[in-house]
């Protein structure tokens, strides 16, 4: 059972063929982020010029590297949110037009829950792991979103920790413009990072939880930890940092840079792994998911690696292997499939993008 699936909701124009929701018979993805990187983000309106010029290409790309003819694809599928509507418009209409042409269904995907099925990709399963079971908790965090889902069967999404303000990946994309490394952050910090002390600056593990509360009789009560996220506090301290250093207009040295990363990487993926930890010690969930951009972070896996490893219940712990955790169309078709097996068909006069897609 083969899908086609398209993935445009921000920068990367993305196709992939999955065979049964798991084998990825082809996964192109045609990245804009050098056209991006001297705006130091992704400019909407150049996005969604530059999905038109790659979607054909891409998906003739697709279609030959996966060795098949467009004819035997069984369901097409697409990302309607949430994303850029200008970069949705275009991967909607593609899978609208290829579906109404080949006669074929059409599943529409939100892109977090592709985010979370890229989990479910026997390439990431070489290490000999079976499929996620549930109940579970996937930590997701992309450039956009910073979740935590409690999932306890297919399809059924609880959002039960989200972010205030940034997103992670928003976070490491400030934090690395402010420290002129360009754009996206990620995997930047991370590199330099590498020759970093992570101890050298003490920055802020922002809580949300609240203070304690005294109860009518006197006694001190306290609150539930929070298992949402702010990163804004965070980001201005390490603002603070950097306008320290380079007092008197002195100029950040490399060290200086590698040490700044190191810093924030390590308290950015402290909060996110401590979050994610409060969540798995209230829901005991079978299984705990990474996915999103920064799940691709080999610091915030090694940490949360750790953290689990120290709990009294034993958890299966999954994450993609990094192409699959930045943007891509294999997540998308390994999401559909499951849309499939229910028969949760998109009406293919009705489907249209929507930029801020709840996930239900
Ligand atoms: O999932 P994604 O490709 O797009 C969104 O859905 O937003 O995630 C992109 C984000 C960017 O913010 C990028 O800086 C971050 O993921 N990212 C990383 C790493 N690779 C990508 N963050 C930390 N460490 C990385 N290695
Ligand atoms: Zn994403």
């Amino acid at each position: 059972m083969k899908i086609l699936s398209i993935e445009t909701s921000c920068d990367d124009t993305s196709v992939a063929i999955v065979e049964d929701g798991k084998n990825v018979l082809s996964s192109v993805v045609s990245s804009q982020t050098k056209l991006h990187t001297v705006y130091g983000g992704v400019v909407p309106e150049v996005a969604a010029r530059e999905h038109i010029k790659n979607i054909i290409p891409v998906l003739t790309e697709a279609i030959k590297t996966a060795d098949t003819r467009i004819e035997s694809v069984d369901v097409f599928a697409v990302t309607q949110g949430p994303g850029l509507i200008g970069s949705l418009i275009v991967g909607v209409n593609a899978a609208r037009c290829l579906a109404l042409l080949h006669k074929k269904p059409l599943v529409s995907v939100h892109h977090i829950e592709g985010h979370i099925y890229a989990n479910w990709l026997t390439d990431n399963l070489a290490r000999g792991h079976n499929p996620p079971t549930f109940p579970l908790v996937c930590l997701t965090v992309s450039g956009g979103h910073s979740n935590i889902i409690y999932m306890k069967s297919h399809l059924e999404y609880q959002v039960i920790g989200e972010t205030h303000d940034d997103a992670a990946g928003e976070a490491y994309d400030k934090v690395a413009k402010m420290l002129n490394l360009g754009y996206p952050g990620g995997p930047v910090i991370s590199k330099r990072a590498e020759q970093g002390d992570p101890n050298l600056y003490s920055l802020p593990l922002v809580d949300l939880t609240k203070k304690p509360t005294r109860n009518e009789a006197g006694f001190l009560v306290r609150p539930e930890e929070s298992l949402d996220f702010s990163f804004s506090g965070l980001k201005t301290a390490v603002l603070n940092v950097v306008k320290q250093s380079t007092i008197d207009n002195r100029q950040l040295s490399d060290k200086d840079v590698a040490n700044i990363s190191a810093s924030f990487q390590k308290t950015a993926n402290e909060i996110l792994t401590r979050n994610l930890i409060r969540a798995i010690n209230k829901y005991k969930p079978r299984s705990v998911l990474l996915s999103g951009g920064v799940a691709a972070n080999s610091n915030l896996r090694q940490l949360v690696i750790k953290s689990i490893s120290e709990l009294d219940d034993k958890v299966f712990f999954y994450y993609p292997k990094p192409i699959y955790c930045t943007d891509n169309a294999a997540m998308v078709g390994a999401a559909a499939y499951q849309h499939y097996l229910v028969n949760n068909f998109s009406n293919l006069n009705k489907l249209v993008p929507d930029s801020s897609l709840k996930l239900t």
